[in-house]
């Protein structure tokens, strides 16, 4: 990183359906640094998609606001987080030839090969998000992380490619733009959970991440370094807590903090231990166990696991092996649910609070906050001019720094 470019702000938007979550980082010599967050109910949202533009603009403008007061920076520029059925993955390869005099990949050529890459049918209604290079062959050599300065005469990439609905993207940044922000780039969230908190060990190795939040459950899955799947479930946390409206015939308010005080995803030793649920009038209670609670929880829990396996699978090469599980988003606080993921996978599995950047780092260290710090992480780093919107952006220049983040 340059000298001269340290204590440049970049912030990052979280429009999520239960919480918007705006994040200013700044950065420093070490990386980046978080000098701000700022936290605000969300209404405007069904899994992932807007559906009430004025609900949303004044969520992120409370959100932004907050971060604002507690940084006292000005966000004008923010990275903003997709997601909703609408976003779309596949891996694609791209092929050119080198054709400078000395035969060396210079960077331009990369830029050129992963466009390449994104020759695809998308369709009139879709645009491409991302086009995450993977690994990159030289004349037939393969699994060169960065083919620049290598010699060759034919230069080939293996990309995961992320598409979105333009109509879900224009509503996004409508309300970005209401709320008086001009977005500096769009980042689909898994991607952005997973900057946050997977570690380069982890993605090499082979992990998944599912961001479980509260009506969308995120999935992306790193293989030798680099994404190779992700998707979206338009099921999350929200759920567990309506069937526990449902079964236990209270009120959702009186739901969610049950699930959050007395929930569990495994069975353990305070199965009959009672608590007291009131009825829907507010009235009077009635008494529980908590192993009643489980039998509606576990299978819920267990649903949302066996969605992402069946994406997962499908969607995997069958000689990609994967040695972890990484549980992020406000779903990840279940109690036992890093023990269920293990045993429904038969992997190890993990509860990742955001990590790779110093700050207020305790004002972060929460499963929740995964993707807003992402956004500031993975953002800049982008995945080389794909948006329209990011050569407008003034943090274009500091992309490079972040090159070596997903290598
Ligand atoms: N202690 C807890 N135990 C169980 N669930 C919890 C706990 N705390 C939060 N949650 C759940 O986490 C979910 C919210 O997570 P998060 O803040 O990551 O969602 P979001 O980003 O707003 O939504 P999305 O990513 O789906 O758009 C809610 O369903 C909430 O009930
Ligand atoms: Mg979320």
């Amino acid at each position: 990183m340059s000298k001269s470019s340290w204590g440049t702000t970049i912030a990052g938007l979280d429009i999520g359906t239960t919480k918007t979550c705006a994040v200013v980082a700044t950065s420093t010599p070490e990386g980046l640094d978080i000098i701000g967050v700022g936290e605000a109910p969300s209404n405007g949202l069904r899994k992932g998609v807007i559906t009430d533009l004025e609900e949303t603009v004044r969520s992120i403008e409370a959100a932004t606001e907050k971060a604002e007061r507690m940084s006292g920076v000005h966000i004008s520029h923010v990275y903003v987080g997709v997601t909703g059925e609408h976003v779309q993955s596949t891996n694609n390869r791209g092929v050119v030839a080198i054709s400078s005099e000395d035969r060396e990949v210079a960077r331009n050529d990369v830029r050129r090969v992963v466009e390449a890459s994104k020759l695809i049918e998308v369709g009139a209604d879709r645009q491409i998000i991302h086009a995450l290079a993977r690994q990159f062959t030289v004349d037939g050599h393969d699994g060169v992380s960065d083919p620049v300065g290598m010699s060759g005469s034919r230069l080939e990439v293996d990309t995961h490619i992320i598409t979105a609905g333009n109509t879900f993207i224009t509503n996004v940044l409508k309300c970005v733009h209401r709320a008086g922000l001009e977005p500096a780039g769009i980042v689909f969230e898994p991607l952005a959970s997973s900057a946050a908190t997977l570690l380069a060990e982890e993605r090499n190795v082979g992990v998944a991440l599912l961001d479980i939040g509260g009506g969308t459950t995120d999935v992306a899955v790193f293989t030798g370094g680099g994404a190779i799947h992700t998707s979206t479930i338009p099921v999350g946390g929200n759920i567990l807590t309506n069937d526990i409206a449902l079964g236990l015939k209270t009120t959702f308010a009186e739901a969610e903090s049950i699930k959050r005080t007395y929930g569990s995803a495994i069975a353990d030793t305070h199965g009959d231990q009672e608590f007291p649920v009131k009825t829907l009038d507010g009235k009077t209670t009635r008494r529980v166990n908590r192993a009643q609670l489980r039998a509606i929880v576990a299978p819920r829990v267990a649903e949302i696991f066996k969605l992402a396996k069946a994406q997962i699978s499908d969607r995997l090469p069958r000689d990609v092996v994967l040695a972890e599980i990484v549980l992020t988003g406000g779903g990840a606080h279940l109690r036992g649910i890093d023990q269920a993921a293990a045993e429904f996978f038969g992997l190890p599995s993990r509860v990742g609070v955001p990590t790779a950047i110093g700050g207020l780092t305790d004002a972060v260290r929460k499963p929740e906050f995964a993707t807003a710090v992402g956004l500031v992480l993975f953002g800049p780093k982008g995945d080389g001019a794909t948006w329209h919107g990011r050569n407008r952006s003034p943090f274009g220049k500091i992309a490079n720094w972040f090159g070596d983040l997903w290598n």
